[in-house]
């Protein structure tokens, strides 16, 4: 089984090496492989997602990812700025299913920003669409209005659509995983204002036909914002399109107290998928040592169940997950009075022990 493992910037380095500790440690025949992408890459290749880095990617069975993004990069070309790595990885790789579980541990329930009652037991799923909506509508760009409240002032504008097939494949996959769980989905869309999402509603409730064992519940994605904060645990697996399923999982995120908690899954056709923290590359603490490894070894987990078959190892890997944080180990962003601070590595060492 080959492994891609991609750090990337910022925190990438520091996280995914306390993943490959735990990888190594498993007893199976992995093959992992290490490539520059993002800021790194383009220092040392003047390109953000190289051609070797692109192949190897390619023939691999999974992707193991960190983040990319640092601030140093920030004044660079949008086609050169260090987020380029992961959105052509998507969209070369056809990752079109971002799996993104939001979790609240046990012994974590107080972290939340939320009472206790709320999250204690929360298990939830996003399934955010990955590369269609209007983070990819073409067209794009700066002009001259010509019409709306101020023609002729300087204005920017891009473009919400989405197909039947891509809509058709996302709802599978919410389908498929709510069988798995709890046989309910939600849809979350904005159809009352806009005609994508009003077609996105259309075709979801077409697949469902397929799926009558599913119940099919349809909400506005403001409705959803609130329902997130008000009472999450009455959500299971909730769907939606790129822009949406962006935000709606970082707030999901903080009901769990810790977004450096928080594993994903990138899934194509093939069900290769790339593995990776929710978070981005934190350059705030990054090279600090004190970043959270535990959303990325959480996803080698999910790497492990989802692509490469081995439940086994991955349900391992969570059991120690949750060993470490009963013995009270915390990094700085989990950290709790009572609770033993401890840096990335030492984490990761907590782990590999466990
Ligand atoms: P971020 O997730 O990198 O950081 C948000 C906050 O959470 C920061 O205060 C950070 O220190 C903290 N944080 C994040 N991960 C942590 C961890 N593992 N342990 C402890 N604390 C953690 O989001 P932000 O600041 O909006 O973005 C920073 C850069 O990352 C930007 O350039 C952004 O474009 C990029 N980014 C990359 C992603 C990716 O690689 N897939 C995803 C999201 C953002
Ligand atoms: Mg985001």
């Amino acid at each position: 089984m080959k492994i891609a493992v991609l750090p990337g910037d910022g925190i990438g380095h520091e996280i995914i090496a306390e993943a490959v500790k735990v990888l190594n440690v498993l007893d199976l025949s992995l093959e992992l492989e290490t490539a520059s992408v993002g800021g790194t890459a383009y220092k040392e290749q003047g390109h953000p997602l190289p051609e070797s880095t692109l192949k190897l990617a390619k023939e691999a069975d999974a992707i193991l990812f960190g983040a990319v993004g640092d601030f140093q990069y920030d004044n660079l070309e949008r086609h050169l700025r260090p987020e380029q790595a992961i959105l052509g990885l998507r969209k070369e790789l056809g990752l079109f299913a971002n799996l993104r579980p939001a979790i609240c541990y046990e012994q974590l329930t107080h972290a939340s920003s939320l009472k206790p009652e709320l999250v204690a037991g929360l298990d939830l799923l996003i399934i955010r669409e990955l590369t269609g909506d209007i983070y990819f509508g073409q067209p794009r760009g700066r002009r001259t209005a010509t019409d709306g409240h101020f023609p002729g002032a300087e204005e920017a504008f891009d473009t919400m659509r989405y197909s039947r097939p891509e809509i058709e494949r996302i709802a599978h996959t919410a389908f498929q995983a709510a069988r798995k769980r709890k046989n309910k989905v939600t849809s979350v869309d904005k159809a009352n204002v806009l005609e994508t999402f009003q077609f996105w509603r259309d075709v979801v409730t077409e697949v469902h036909q397929q799926y009558q064992d599913v119940t099919l519940e349809h909400m506005y994605v403001d409705n959803a914002a609130m329902q997130l904060v008000k009472a999450p645990k009455n959500l299971d697996v909730v769907v939606t399109g790129n822009m949406f399923g962006d935000i709606l999982s970082d707030e999901a995120a903080m009901l769990t107290g810790s977004i450096g908690m928080l594993p994903s899954a990138s899934l194509n056709a093939r069900s290769q998928g790339l593995y990776e923290p929710s978070h981005g590359s934190a350059p705030d603490i990054a090279g600090q040592g004190i970043a959270n490894p535990l959303a990325t070894i959480l996803s080698a987990a999910m790497m492990l169940r989802y692509s490469l078959n081995q439940a086994e190892a991955a349900d391992r890997i969570e059991q120690a997950v949750q060993t470490v944080l009963a013995q009270g180990l915390r990094t700085g962003d989990i950290y709790s009075e009572g609770t033993t601070r401890v840096g990335t590595a030492q984490m990761g060492d907590a782990v590999v022990a466990a």
